[in-house]
């Protein structure tokens, strides 16, 4: 059958893992999806800083518009921020295109508008690497956990942060040098600062709680305190009082009502959470059904994040993404009964 065409707009950390996979990995993708997966376009502001994957030289181009070429299906959208990402993926969503984007600060501001434009046009956003890199939590809550209504979701959403305090507790580096470290290995966004004041945890609490309550939580309704407020000396004395420092995001539900936050916490050493190192995430859901699961894995980074964004780009090429899309109803204001406990 036809190949699925692809564009990628933004090829640094997480595009340049995607091109890999796409060229690298042709034959096994084409297996698992029953048609080739084949990249298009490549779409970004300086054509000189595409590298680390092979690409060929003609499919590299300044041009947004590229992703309009009949031969593209999809666009992932990787480029990151609200603004020039908003335009490219309702762009993509006018001209016909499926949209696979990593963007989570993108969906919490915008998610409303985004899934209004794409149930317009009958076309499909996915997002599986928005939340956890290459954890599949998004699935697991949309499909595996449907028979479910979660109770509670605990998780260590930011690999940024992570590894900012396990560098700190475990080898004694200084919160500066461990964030440099975290920029050096692509695990931080462009500002870092949305890291490390909680803001890209608390976007990714708003992506789970709208699949997990069917809330819609404006970034002002997740009460956060990133880890820029710990300093060592707060790591070493909780450690020698058998607590690590971990920052959490966390949802509760109570009777109709869901409280959102996210703060550094202390967890007992042997907490299952507390053992989550470097740049790995973990996600705790309770469902009223199943009971306590655990979910956990590399939550940044160029190879797990792109595991992420060709899983998508699999599903829609089976056309498994475009039913799960149609039946999730996301940010169409349905919420499951629940409302957002203020803050
Ligand atoms: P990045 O390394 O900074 O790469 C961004 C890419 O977008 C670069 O190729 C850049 O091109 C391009 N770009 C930026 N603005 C553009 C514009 N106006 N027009 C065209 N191209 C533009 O970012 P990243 O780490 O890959 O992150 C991308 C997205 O994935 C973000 O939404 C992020 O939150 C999300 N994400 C990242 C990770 C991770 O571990 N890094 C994990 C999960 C999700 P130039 O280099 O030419 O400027
Ligand atoms: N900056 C993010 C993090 C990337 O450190 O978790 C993954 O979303």
């Amino acid at each position: 059958s036809e190949p699925l065409g692809v564009a990628l707009v933004g090829c640094g950390t997480v595009g340049t893992g995607v091109a890999k996979l796409l060229l690298e990995k042709g034959d096994r993708l084409a297996q698992r999806a029953g048609r080739s997966l084949v990249l298009r376009k490549v779409v970004v502001r300086d054509p000189a800083k595409v590298r680390g994957a092979d690409v060929p030289r003609e499919l590299v181009t300044t041009d947004l518009a590229a992703v309009h070429d009949p031969a593209v299906h999809v666009v992932a959208e990787l480029i990151g921020g609200t603004t020039t990402a908003r335009k490219v993926v309702l762009d993509a969503l006018a001209a016909g295109k499926h949209v696979v984007t990593a963007n989570k600060a993108l969906l919490a501001e915008h998610g409303p508008e985004l899934f209004e434009a794409a149930r317009k046009v009958e076309r499909t956003i996915c997002f599986e690497a928005a939340v956890a890199g290459g954890v599949p939590i998004i699935r697991a809550l949309a499909e595996s956990l449907a028979a479910n209504q979660v109770t509670a979701l605990q998780g260590i959403l930011n690999g940024t942060s992570n590894f900012i305090l396990t560098s700190m507790a475990e080898q004694g580096t200084s919160y500066a040098a461990a964030l440099a470290e975290a920029q050096r290995l692509g695990y931080a966004e462009a500002d870092p600062t949305l890291d490390v004041d909680g803001s890209d945890a608390a976007h990714k609490l708003a992506v789970l709680a709208q699949i997990a309550f069917g809330v819609t939580a404006k970034p002002h309704e997740i009460e956060k305190i990133g880890i820029d407020t710990i300093d060592a000396m707060d790591i070493r004395f909780a450690d020698e009082l058998g607590y690590t420092i971990k920052l959490l995001a966390e949802a509760w539900a109570d009777n109709g009502r869901v409280a959102l936050h996210v703060a550094p916490v202390l967890l007992r050493h042997t907490d299952m959470l507390a053992q989550v190192r470097g740049a790995f995430n973990a996600v705790q859901v309770v469902g009223d059904v199943v009971g306590e699961t655990l979910y956990q894995g590399p939550g940044a980074g160029m190879m797990p994040t792109a595991s992420s964004v060709v899983a998508d780009l699999i599903d829609l090429a089976v056309g498994r993404a475009q039913r799960t899309f149609a039946a999730a109803k996301l940010w169409s204001g349905q919420s499951r009964g629940f409302v957002i406990e203020p803050s």
